[in-house]
């Protein structure tokens, strides 16, 4: 029986994408803050364990991943969106730094000597659409998942000769608590049962990045290649006052 680990299993997306990989004959091991919701999720379903766990503390991932391993998948998907000013949000850009790309790390440090040493693993991380370029009043935001972007890549290319695959998750809007509080209208917001089930397809075929839904995919992709001064003007006209 495989076996998967998901952080940020405690609601939205990861919450989905653990009954995804359970209803697909996975066993399980959620990691996540919310000891209460993981229980409740763990009780829900047919092999799964939930471990209490901050992924901005090294040591503890690794004390969950030493207790609970060896994986064929590990997801690092725990993460933390705050909207501000650029200018305002160091604090904020600090802690999205420490959870989404750190966070991510320390769960990729965890697992990978078992996985190199079997010559066999996945690693997937869920960054964001967000990370594609940098957005006004998420710059924090887009520069740790343009961080855990470029980190995946790299890893990537190194971790091909170990028969380990590792995938790039780039969400546009999905429903979930992160989204709740955006007072904008959302383009092409998408279900996290949805989501879930995309990325975990995406994740048994062993895809380099999984970037969904296609017409937000498509919209950044083509922002990334317009030149800055289109980009400023386009996005300046949409600016959000504070
Ligand atoms: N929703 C979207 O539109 C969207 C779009 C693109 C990418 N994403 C990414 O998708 C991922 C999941 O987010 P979501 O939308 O499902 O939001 P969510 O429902 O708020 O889930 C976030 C998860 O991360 C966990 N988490 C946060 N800080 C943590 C920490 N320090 N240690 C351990 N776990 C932590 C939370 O659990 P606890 O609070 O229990 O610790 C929760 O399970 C995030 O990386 C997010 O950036 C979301």
């Amino acid at each position: 029986m495989k076996r998967a680990i998901i952080t940020g299993a405690s609601s939205g997306i990861g919450a989905e994408m653990a009954r995804e990989f359970a209803r697909r004959g996975y066993e399980v091991v959620l990691l996540a803050r919310r000891a209460d919701l993981l229980d409740q999720l763990a009780k829900e379903l047919p092999r799964a364990t939930a471990i209490a766990c901050d992924v901005t503390d090294s040591e503890a991932v690794h004390d969950a991943v030493a207790r609970s391993g060896p994986f064929d998948v590990a997801i690092a998907n725990a993460g933390v969106g705050v909207t501000a000013w650029a200018a305002k949000s160091v604090a904020d850009a600090e802690v999205m730094m420490r959870v989404n790309y750190f966070g991510m790390l320390y769960l990729f440090d965890a697992v990978m000597p078992s996985m190199m040493e079997r010559r066999s693993g996945q690693f997937a991380g869920v960054a964001s659409i967000a990370g594609l370029r940098g957005l006004p009043t998420s710059a924090g935001y887009s520069a740790s998942k343009a961080a855990m972007q470029v980190f995946l890549e790299a890893a990537r290319v190194e971790l091909k000769s170990f028969n380990i695959r590792v995938t790039t998750v780039n969400p546009g809007f999905i429903v979930t608590a992160m989204t709740e509080k955006n007072k904008f209208k959302m383009p092409f917001l998408m279900k996290a049962d949805r989501a879930a089930r995309i990325i975990v397809d995406g994740v048994e075929r062993g895809k380099r990045v999984v970037e969904f839904p296609l017409p937000m995919s498509m919209a950044m992709r083509f922002a990334r290649i317009v030149p800055s001064w289109m980009y400023d003007r386009v996005l300046g006209a949409a600016r959000i006052r504070e």
